[in-house]
This record gives C-alpha cells, sequence and structure tokens, in this order.
C-alpha cells in the first residue's frame, strides 16, 4: 500500500469488545478481542459492565497486540481509536486511553468512525480477499447495525438506508430469546435453520418506503406466532424449532436482499460488499452469491475476523487517514451518536 514503514496501533472500544491491533503498511500483525462473556447472562448487552470490562481488559489487551506483532510501543508512528458511534461508557475508555497513549508517546492521535472501519475493513491487505473498487455499497449488518452506505472513495460515503428501529442482529437475537435459544441467538439459528424447510412459516416483511429497514415488526410477528401455536401444543417450538429458525432466517435475509437489489438498482452499482457479525450468516452469503448469477453483482465478504468488531478495521482507517495526514486534536472527545 505505502512505501513508508507505518507502524498503527488501533483500538476499539465501542460496545463489548475489547480490541486492539497492529497494523504495519496495510496489513494486520496482530488482532486482539476479548469478548464479554458477563452480557451472556443478561441475554444482550449491559452498557455499564462493558464499561467495567473494557476498563480491566483495555491494558492487556494493548500489552498483547504489541506482543504479538513483534514491536515496542516506541515503533508505533500513530494511535487509531473508535470515537464512536456506540455506547458512550465503552468509547470513553478506549477514547481516554487512546489519547494518553499518544500524547505519552508523543504521536499523533486519529479519531475514527467505526461504521467507517467495519466498510474499509475491506482494505486490509489480506491474501486470497479481493478489495472493491469504488464505487460499491457496503452493506453493515450486526447486533448494533443496519445500514446500506454508497461508498465514492474512501473518506466521501453517503449512508443511503439504514435501519429505523432495531439491528438486523438484534432481529436474530430477540427471535432466538423468544425461542429459548441463548444469546447471541445468531449462529444458532443459522446452524439449525440450515436443517429446516425456510417456507414452513410465513413471516410478513415490514412495510418500509426506500432503502431504511425495519425489525421490530417482524419480532413482535414472531412473538404471536409463538403465543398462539404454544397455546394449542405447548410442545410447538421443540417440534418445529429448525424450521422456525429456516423461515425467520428466510424472512429477514428477504429483507436484506430486496433491499440491496433496490440499492443496485437505483445507483447503478453493482459492486457489493458486506461486513457486520451478522455477515457470517451462511444464508445470506449464499444469497450473495446467486446476486452474482441473477443480478450480475460482484459481492466481497472479508476475512470473519474483520467482520464482527474488531480493531483492524480501526488501525485499516488509522493508516489511510496517516498517509492523507488527517489528524485529531488533542482535546478529541467520544461521541456516541457520530455519523458517517
Ligand atoms: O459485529 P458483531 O460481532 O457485534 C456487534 O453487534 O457489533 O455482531 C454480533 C451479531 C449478533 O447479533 C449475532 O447474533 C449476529 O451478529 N451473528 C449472526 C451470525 N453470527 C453472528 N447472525 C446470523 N447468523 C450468524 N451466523
Ligand atoms: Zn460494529
Amino acid at each position: 500500500m505505502a512505501s513508508q514503514n507505518i507502524y498503527i496501533l488501533g483500538i476499539e472500544s465501542s460496545c463489548d469488545d475489547t480490541a486492539a491491533s497492529v497494523m504495519h503498511n496495510g496489513r494486520i500483525l496482530s488482532n486482539i478481542v476479548a469478548n464479554q462473556k458477563i452480557h451472556e447472562e443478561y441475554g444482550g448487552v449491559v452498557p455499564e459492565l462493558a464499561s467495567r470490562a473494557h476498563q480491566q481488559n483495555i491494558v492487556p489487551v494493548v500489552a498483547q497486540a504489541l506482543k504479538k506483532a513483534n514491536i515496542t510501543k516506541d515503533q508505533l508512528h500513530a494511535i487509531a481509536f473508535t470515537r464512536g458511534p456506540g455506547l458512550m461508557g465503552s468509547l470513553l475508555v478506549g477514547t481516554s486511553f487512546a489519547k494518553s497513549l499518544a500524547y505519552g508517546l508523543d504521536i499523533p492521535l486519529i479519531d475514527v468512525n467505526h461504521m467507517q472501519g467495519h466498510i474499509l475493513a475491506h482494505f486490509i491487505d489480506e491474501d486470497g480477499f479481493e478489495k472493491p473498487p469504488f464505487p460499491f455499497l457496503a452493506m453493515t449488518i450486526s447486533g448494533g447495525h443496519t445500514q446500506i452506505v454508497m461508498v465514492d472513495n474512501y473518506f466521501d460515503m453517503t449512508v443511503i438506508g439504514e435501519t429505523i428501529d432495531d439491528a438486523v442482529g438484534e432481529a436474530f437475537d430477540k427471535s432466538g430469546k423468544i425461542l429459548g435459544l441463548g444469546y447471541p441467538a445468531g449462529p444458532e439459528i443459522d446452524k439449525r435453520a440450515k436443517l429446516g424447510n425456510p417456507k414452513a412459516f410465513k413471516f410478513t416483511k415490514p412495510k418500509v418506503d426506500g432503502l431504511n429497514f425495519s425489525f421490530s415488526g417482524l419480532k413482535t410477528a414472531i412473538l404471536y406466532f409463538i403465543q398462539n401455536e404454544t397455546k394449542a401444543n405447548p410442545n410447538f417450538i421443540e417440534e418445529n424449532l429448525n424450521d422456525i429458525c429456516a423461515s425467520i432466517q428466510y424472512t429477514i435475509i428477504g429483507i436484506l436482499i430486496d433491499k440491496l437489489k433496490l440499492a443496485s438498482k437505483q445507483t447503478g452499482i453493482k459492486h457489493i460488499a458486506i461486513g457486520g457479525g451478522v455477515s457470517a450468516n451462511s444464508g445470506i452469503r449464499q444469497a450473495l452469491k446467486d446476486g452474482e448469477q441473477k443480478f450480475g453483482w460482484t459481492t466481497y465478504v472479508p476475512k470473519f475476523e474483520f467482520t464482527t468488531d474488531n480493531a483492524a478495521m480501526i488501525a485499516i482507517v488509522g493508516h489511510l487517514k496517516y498517509l492523507d495526514g488527517e489528524f485529531a486534536e488533542q482535546n478529541v472527545a467520544a461521541s456516541a451518536r457520530l455519523k458517517i
């Protein structure tokens, strides 16, 4: 990527993963993530517990990232950190730590938008993974986000669609909760969907104009459906779990693909990149492949470790901003609702 010899430390703490990564000229040397298991007991992320866990994890995670990369902190050229969007208490930990470290080392500080990170993760140098050409459409789907972004250049991005309520990952997780599955339920629904009939049960798709999404109605529809069916047959869930999972997943994927089709039609762009934890879903991956045949799309899915929340995606944005000489002021503050 660059002829210079640039080492960037990326730090991510926007939600419930504490992550640090060292990047050398656009290639990842280390990518460490400390997951916070504590939230599983609560069936969702508890902000107060998340910020406390970040506080405990941040130093060990950064130390581990440097060790794995086999460099010392004096070799770093800049510190990139997630400024937002995310949970304020979580963002504050990473932001304060990054600021202090950059000040202590007397090197530049680079603020990164988490959503841009998910998108620019496609530009990490990684054997076997192609980078999308501009312009492309990026769909970021996770437990916290659902967005379609038109990407004209690294930092020329326009959000053309987003959820007006729940994120798509929440649709998976909340449906799973209704079915008695553990948190997060996405991977389990995916696994069971492979064994079930996607057309066994029909759930109506939400009617949302344009490119925006809505998932809260689907959750309610599933809740009422399950309540009704279990009234008639208390064993309904156990007897039909794979079919229910397949039908839910089929409905969710249908919603995502419909909007992507519309976005591609409206913009004329056929290069489509996805990111975020839900892009691990085997059904969405297959639907994108089918889109290559059916609609002439070229699709891009990054390496799995760069799709869920991670610091490598923050480091690549840091690297690109470093090349542009775009640094943060020392008084930069975390921003929970930071926009692209
Ligand atoms: O990106 P991520 O690790 O964290 C954020 O939410 O930012 O995404 C986690 C989300 C959860 O909602 C989880 O259920 C979902 O991604 N997920 C999946 C799959 N793997 C993870 N959803 C459907 N199918 C999967 N295979
Ligand atoms: Zn994320």
